[in-house]
């Protein structure tokens, strides 16, 4: 009876030990896995993987020889794969059978580990292959002669069935090679559709057989922008390439196999001038015309007349035999209609049809084509435009000018692609901007990708089930290289893959962030350039009390004490020190801070240049507000050490509609100086203009001011806006400096007869 007792007593306590081992072991483990799987259920004990392990699956499987491949390639393992059970051999079987999910879904999985048997169940290829990738993440990332994965049950499945992300190769093109590297990205997270842009104003690129000027001519464009398009500078470099049909199938070929559906996007009536620079016969005016050499939108356009419909239709029945999608893009946004209102023929389309406006003029050109893609079985998808003048019958649309277009659609009873600018943009800023590479604009962080919800709370549970799921688009205009779009597109795919898995929680964003950092091993052990923008180091400067230079706060979302800075032409590395308090910037340098952790640098370098002068950190007041678009309208901006970037515009610059600056600086006691320093930025694109004079004045009391110097608006020009004004020296508290605003926008400006803009940054006084 004791010896029962106690065997059992044992026994209770080993279960216990084991229970509070693993609640530990769950408490602590952190799976990098994304998307977060359905269900996750950690269990005790370990796979181990080594040359000897079998692939159990069907000698043809995709899925095996994938698998097989993956672990060929990271751990140099030669699996087999059989067909047959072999006895004693560690397994990891891939089957064909419902896996155990409470609801039946064609893409669920199963992957349940255990220490013996790895074995992945599915309904289907697709299934295999996500409980494959699951199964690729929670691989060690070290080599070695055999490897350990941790068991586990998983049981997962999908939300949304279109989980997209986009490819824009007009803008700049990108190598077969990299494209497939992108859908392996997308393979990665169970993404399940590419959207290829395919066609726009800067380039054509796909052979279509019937018409080889489209690739020939219309592939190739004679300058690209540089910088940014405020800068307005173009280069003269013959830019281009395409795609040949071989090349596409190909991809399509190579996409398929990994589950991926690829979108192709054919685009019209607008955002044609490659085409019809090729075919000017199918515009409204006949040309000539060039490829785009800048970004933006064009009033060239394809015209509706009957020609124009046959050769769509050429260029259609094409790309429908090259992709086997259900859905082809016909693109549809941004179609100015200014030819459309003076052409003859357009008009004439009009009146033959009855129709109202331009607006079902475009409407009218749509439709037409999309009876000849259902024609073929197929269907159209556009971007929200097309529900302007009236939506064509079977389309489906693809909301990116917010979400209003996606409810309108799905209350149509139309399939809707939701692709907001606000969440899905990842042209966008992704970090500080004046950190980050040049970008379009905007700033959609991964955290608010994260936060995304496909189905808008205005539609009922009915509308709901139109909303297909969303897509992450990488417009290129500003990324010319393979690494710049994993720079673009990564993390921010990665949050937005467990947005469309379903399985994001806004309110554990936390959670999703620890797997991420955890994840990124995996992406710098594939050499992949992702943003490491989520750890957030933003500086911020304040006065010094002390009155002399200017203090530099830094701050991150993780541990602050894990940045460390260095100055100028120090290494900043592990040696450098830790920032623990704000630090004292009272001469000209340049400082370099990132983020550090278990001994690695896990951020990117952040490198701000100071300029400091006499009157850095300094008291400054305005007269006249500026406008809080800018550095929120605060003038401390002017005196903050910090020189305003040309591009970026958000923080640093001051601007004024109206107003002229007039801003008074405290020296707080009698200074000697002789130069002032300022600068005025000129952008007529952006209706920013140099003020007309400069005037500076200087006092004792701040109160009776006395004019040393004023520039005139030639001078300001000459100068470039960086203007020096030297003065025989001066010994004063205060001074004063008005910029006098140049008015209304002159004759053959951009918005003429509007209030302009005065923008000015740092104000240095030495
Ligand atoms: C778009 O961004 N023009 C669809
Ligand atoms: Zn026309």
């Amino acid at each position: 009876m004791i010896e029962k007792i106690m065997k059992r007593f044992f026994l209770l306590i080993f279960i216990a030990i084991s229970a509070i081992e693993l609640l530990a072991q769950s408490a602590q483990i952190v799976l990098p896995l994304i998307p977060k799987p359905k269900s996750i259920n950690l269990e005790k004990g370990s796979f181990v993987v080594n040359n000897s392990t079998i692939i159990l699956a069907d000698k043809n499987s995709f899925e095996a020889k994938y698998l097989k491949e993956c672990i060929q390639n990271y751990y140099g393992f030669n699996l087999s794969i059989s067909e047959n059970y072999v006895k004693d051999a560690s397994i990891i079987s891939l089957s064909l059978a419902i896996p155990d999910t409470t609801v039946f879904d064609k893409e669920a999985y199963q992957l349940l580990i255990n220490p013996n048997r790895i074995s992945i169940t599915a309904a289907g290829t697709n299934g295999l292959f996500y409980g494959i990738q699951t199964l690729l993440q929670l691989l060690p990332l070290e080599k070695n002669k055999e490897i350990k994965v941790g068991c586990v049950n998983i049981i997962d499945a999908p939300k949304y069935n279109w989980r997209g992300m986009h490819l824009d190769v007009s803008r700049h093109f990108f190598q077969k090679a990299f494209v497939k590297k992108y859908i392996d990205y997308l393979a990665m997270y169970k993404m399940n559709t590419f959207h290829w842009h395919l066609t726009d104003d800067q380039g054509w690129r796909i052979e279509i057989k019937k018409y080889p000027k489209l690739t020939d001519i219309g592939g190739w464009r004679k300058g690209s922008m540089v910088g940014h398009y405020n800068e307005q500078k173009i280069d003269s470099f013959l830019y281009g390439g395409y795609y040949t049909q071989d090349d596409i199938k190909e991809i399509v070929a190579y996409a398929a196999e990994r589950h991926i559906t690829i979108v192709p996007e054919i685009e019209f009536p607008g955002h044609a001038m490659s085409a019809i620079t090729a075919y000017p016969e199918f515009s409204c005016t006949g040309g000539p015309f060039e490829v785009a050499t800048t970004w933006g939108v064009f009033d060239d356009v394809f015209c509706p007349k009957e020609e124009t419909f046959t050769f769509l239709e050429d260029i259609l029945s094409e790309v429908i035999e090259l992709f086997p999608s259900q859905y082809i893009h016909i693109g549809g946004d941004e179609c100015p209609k200014t030819r459309w209102k003076t052409c003859k023929n357009c008009q004439s389309v009009i009146k033959r049809e009855g129709l109202k406006d331009e607006d079902e003029l475009q409407s009218y050109f749509i439709t037409r084509l999309e009876k000849f893609v259902n024609s073929k079985n197929r269907k159209i998808i556009g971007w929200d435009e097309i529900l302007e003048g009236g939506l064509a019958p079977n389309a489906a649309v693809m909301s990116w000018r917010g979400t209003k277009g996606g409810i309108e659609a799905a209350k149509l009873k139309h399939f809707v692609v939701m692709s907001p600018g606000s969440h899905c943009y990842f042209d966008h800023y992704q970090g500080e901007p004046k950190n980050e590479p040049i970008a379009i604009g905007g700033f959609t962080t991964v955290e608010k990708v994260y936060s995304y919800q496909p189905t808008p709370k205005e539609l009922s549970a009915d509308e709901s089930k139109y909303i297909l799921g969303a897509q992450g688009n990488v417009w290129t205009e500003y990324i010319n290289l393979p690494e710049n779009v994993e720079y673009m597109a990564l993390p921010r795919m990665a949050a937005l893959a467990e947005v469309v898995w379903g399985t994001a929680n806004t309110k554990q964003y936390q959670d999703f962030e620890k797997r991420l950092t955890k994840h990124f091993d995996l992406l710098d052990h594939k050499g992949i350039n992702y943003s490491k923008s989520i750890y957030q180091i933003t500086t911020k400067v304040s006065p010094n009390k002390d009155g002399s230079g200017i203090l530099l706060n830094i701050a991150t979302a993780f541990d602050v004490n894990k940045i460390k800075y260095s100055f100028d032409d120090e290494p900043l590395n592990l040696n450098s020190p830790n920032y623990f308090s704000p630090l004292i910037i009272d001469k000209n340098t340049r400082v370099k801070v990132a983020y550090f952790e278990n001994g690695k640098q896990k951020s990117s370098t952040i490198e701000q240049p100071f300029y400091i002068s006499k009157s850095t950190g300094k008291k400054i007041t305005l007269k006249f507000n500026a406008s809080e678009k800018y550095s929120s309208g605060n003038p401390f901006a002017l005196v903050n050490g910090v020189r305003g970037d040309s591009v970026r515009r958000q923080s640093d610059w001051l601007g004024f509609r109206i107003n002229n600056l007039e801003a008074t600086i405290d020296l707080q006691k009698l200074t000697p100086f002789s130069q002032i320093k300022l600068n005025f930025l000129k952008d007529p694109a952006n209706w920013i203009h140099y003020p007309k004079r400069l005037e500076i004045m200087v006092s004792e009391d701040g109160k009776s001011f006395i004019t040393i110097g004023v520039v005139g608006g030639d001078d300001i020009r000459a100068m470039k806006g960086n203007v020096t004004i030297n003065f025989t020296a001066q010994n004063a508290r205060y001074v004063k400096i008005i910029a006098v605003h140049s008015g209304k926008i002159a004759d053959g400006n951009p918005g003429v007869g509007s209030d302009s803009w005065l923008f000015i940054d740092e104000i240095l006084i030495d």
